[in-house]
């Protein structure tokens, strides 16, 4: 068929050979270390490229090739997938491959805790590399911060923290000039939503623990990028670091790979829903979400997502602890959890980890606020998200 495929069909089937698999529906999970050969010359073979044929899950296994397949078709055609443990597994992969010590990366303000923590911290320390962080709402404050040491620009858009974005492609111009390597975090959108190879970015990371698993049962990464970077990075960080992916982690995240088109269309109208109803709720003050017409950057948004997620955050009206606390106890469909992208609704307070270091007199020095919550709108009857909502936010009235 000439046809091109949708991201359905490629999503169900793409890399699958059920009959030379007895015709099984669900292909086999290759939960095995190893694999042998058939004489001295059949593992030379193998080894002329370790990419190539499984010879030690490290490094290649069948279950994690065929995941790897469908992501790298999920991100656009001619790119190459790994997978790794966990996302920071992805983020400290990509990173490493990109920089050599003394140094000099950009990224931005907002970027997920241990990513920030990982470069400005452990790399400072360990390999004197520097950071420069920037607000990342003007494309120029890149250029800006940009060395002759420079070597990485990171990005994450939206970010998972304050909903901000970033020009994709204004900033990979800028990178571009120079010859610096970008890099994005795109676990708040996916590929499907945002294509951001296909905006030049050179690297993609994802956490597959959130939506492109999805129900809450794995933790794993993904970098997707040209197919000669993957190469190098497979033979480099994921041979010598070993944050490899588990099989049956591949195996559950081809799973969940076939319904991700409808979980995200399905987040996303829910998440509408939810956002205009504590948009025009009393009890809360504002809310952080790039669809909403009230998002800063929302023309930018439009420019450059094809759709939007259930993560969002939203100020409550209150300042007072006590109601706020009340508020984050009453909710019964939302449950209190550090995580997102699952099936199931969940709640945190920013406050919950903040308070533990900072009085609450010093929140506004940092830009944050008491009454800040985060939500990531699941899967369950939409109506009953917004009645739990409702009942609850009576109490931070
Ligand atoms: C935006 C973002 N990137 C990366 C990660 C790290 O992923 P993992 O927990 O799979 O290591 C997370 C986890 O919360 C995240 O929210």
């Amino acid at each position: 068929m000439s046809h091109k495929k949708g991201i359905e069909t490629r999503l169900a089937h793409e890399g699958e050979d059920r009959l030379a698999h007895q015709g099984a529906v669900v292909p086999p999970l290759y939960q095995n270390s190893l694999f042998v050969f058939r004489d001295w010359d059949d593992i030379d073979a193998a080894f002329a490229d370790r990419t190539a044929r499984p010879i030690y899950t490290r490094l290649t296994n069948p279950t994690t090739l065929l995941a790897e397949q469908k992501i790298a078709a999920l991100a656009g055609d001619g790119y190459a997938c790994r997978l790794t443990a966990s996302g920071m597994g992805a983020v400290s992969a990509a990173v490493m491959n990109s920089v050599s010590q003394g140094d000099h990366i950009v990224a931005v303000k907002n970027i997920y805790g241990p990513t920030n923590n990982f470069i400005n911290r452990y790399l400072a320390g360990k390999m004197g590399i520097s950071v420069t962080f920037v607000p990342g709402d003007d494309p120029a404050q890149f250029a800006a911060a940009i060395t002759d040491r420079t070597r990485l620009i990171m990005l994450e858009s939206p970010s998972s923290a304050v909903f901000g974005l970033q020009d994709i492609p204004a900033v990979v111009a800028i990178a571009k000039k120079h010859g610096i390597r970008t890099m994005i975090d795109n676990t708040w959108a996916t590929p499907l939503w945002q294509r951001c190879l296909d905006m030049g970015v050179d690297i993609e990371v994802h956490s597959c623990s959130k939506y492109l698993g999805g129900h809450s049962d794995i933790v794993g990464g993904a970098i997707v990028a040209r197919p000669e970077v993957i190469h190098d990075i497979i033979v480099n960080e994921s041979e010598l670091l070993g944050a490899t992916i588990a099989p049956q982690t591949s195996w559950l995240l081809i799973r969940s790979l076939r319904t991700l088109p409808m979980r995200l269309r399905s987040h996303a109208e829910s998440a509408r829903n939810v956002a205009e109803f504590l948009e025009t709720h009393p009890a809360v003050k504002r809310v952080y979400w790039p669809g909403l017409e009230s998002h800063p950057q929302y023309a930018l948004a439009r420019r450059q997502l094809k759709g939007f997620t259930g993560l969002m955050g939203f100020t409550l009206a209150t300042t007072d602890l006590t109601r706020i606390k009340a508020f984050v106890n009453a909710l019964e469909i939302f449950q209190i959890g550090v995580s997102w992208g699952g099936h199931e609704s969940l709640v945190y307070a920013p406050a919950i980890s903040y308070l533990r270091d900072l009085p609450p007199e010093r929140f506004s020095d940092l830009g944050i606020s008491l009454g800040d919550i985060r939500i990531s709108v699941g899967l369950e009857t939409v109506g009953d998200l917004l009645a739990d909502l409702g009942q609850a936010l009576e109490k931070a009235v």
